[in-house]
């Protein structure tokens, strides 16, 4: 079966073409970053201008390898969490598609979507009931996962997400946008013993919810006192990890689940990943390119949760959480 998947709940305007819910045939990406690094940010209404015009030439690119649209057999599209503006185009363009060709539409939430980054390209699947730790900009999630589709949430940020944190802090460090991956960049270029200690929040506390907005706040005050730049980005990365790592552990220990999963931006991050890699002999964790936002765990997740509904019914809805139905 091929899934036509569309992603444009950010800043990437995505889609790609999916075997049987593992096979990657095609996997294209176009970002807005040019419009928005100037602004530091994503601005949403620009960023939403310029997946206008890069959605069409992204979804023929992606079609290219099986000639043509005609051959999919159906469509996925995220159709939240995210900026509404974004997600209505994903969507829009994906019922045009669907009424048009008469194909199949399967809508997904982009949480579940990356979720199904472990599921690609892998000839031994996660088990169930797994234990997912799902870092991005918005969120920071331990999920347990006991069925394709199942989810309960076992914790979550009380405040700013783990992605967030980073963001937040790259900023103040004058970094460039986006500003997660340029904070291990420094991070990985700091060599001296740490100086600084910033706080592990809820690091012992019996539960699995994140805090990382005291965190932010607590850096602010080191970078304020003229801390450099390396040293700050080293222990943020270490404070930010010890966390996620800690209560992962936690929860593995808790649950004693078949599969351990990590997903989301954050997972690119390879401090995270080296850590939670040391602490369990078996983890699943995508590979770099496909733990950012992109469309292939979109019609990963669309295959293995299989419920098309008419394009009529399918809306946009950008505060979706990961138990949503
Ligand atoms: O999943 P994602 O691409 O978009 C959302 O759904 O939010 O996650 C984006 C987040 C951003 O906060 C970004 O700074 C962070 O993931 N991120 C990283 C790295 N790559 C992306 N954070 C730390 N280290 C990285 N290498
Ligand atoms: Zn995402």
């Amino acid at each position: 079966m091929l899934i036509l998947g569309i992603e444009t709940s950010c800043d990437e305007t995505a889609a790609a073409i999916i075997e049987d819910g593992t096979k990657i045939i095609s996997n294209v990406k176009a970002t807005t970053l040019d419009a928005n690094r100037a602004f530091g940010g994503v601005v949403p209404d620009k960023t939403a201008r310029e997946q206008l015009k890069l959605i069409l030439p992204v979804i023929a690119q992606a079609v290219e390898p099986i000639g043509g649209i005609e051959k999919i057999d159906a469509i996925a599209v995220t159709r939240g969490p995210g900026l509404i503006g974004s997600l209505l185009i994903g969507v829009e363009t994906a019922k045009t598609l669907a009424y048009s060709l008469n194909k199949s539409i399967v809508p997904v939430n982009h949480l579940v979507g990356h979720i199904y980054a472990n599921w690609l390209e892998t000839t031994s699947p996660p088990k169930f009931p797994a234990l997912a730790l799902l870092v991005s900009g918005a969120h920071s999630d331990l999920i347990l996962m006991t069925a394709h589709g199942k989810f309960k949430l076992l914790g979550s940020t009380r405040d700013d997400a783990a992605g967030e944190c980073f963001d937040k802090c790259g900023r103040v460090l004058g970094l460039e946008y986006p500003y997660g991956p340029y904070i291990e960049t420094e991070a990985e270029k700091y060599t001296g013993a740490p100086k600084i200690t910033l706080p592990r929040p809820l690091l012992n506390q019996k539960n699995y919810d994140f805090s990382f907005s005291g965190l932010k706040t607590a850096f602010l005050r080191e970078f304020q006192k003229g801390q450099p730049k390396t040293a700050l980005a080293y222990e943020l990365q270490e404070a930010v990890t010890d966390v996620l790592v800690a209560k992962f552990v936690r929860a593995a220990t808790e649950f004693k689940t078949k599969s351990l999963l990590l997903a989301g931006g954050v997972a690119a991050n390879k401090c995270l990943r080296s850590k939670l890699q040391s602490k369990f002999s078996k983890i699943f964790i995508p590979p770099i390119s496909l733990c950012t936002d992109n469309a292939t765990y979109i019609a990963a997740a669309a295959y293995f949760n299989y419920k098309p509904v008419p394009w009529a019914k399918i809306n946009a809805d950008p505060s979706l959480t990961i138990t949503s139905r």
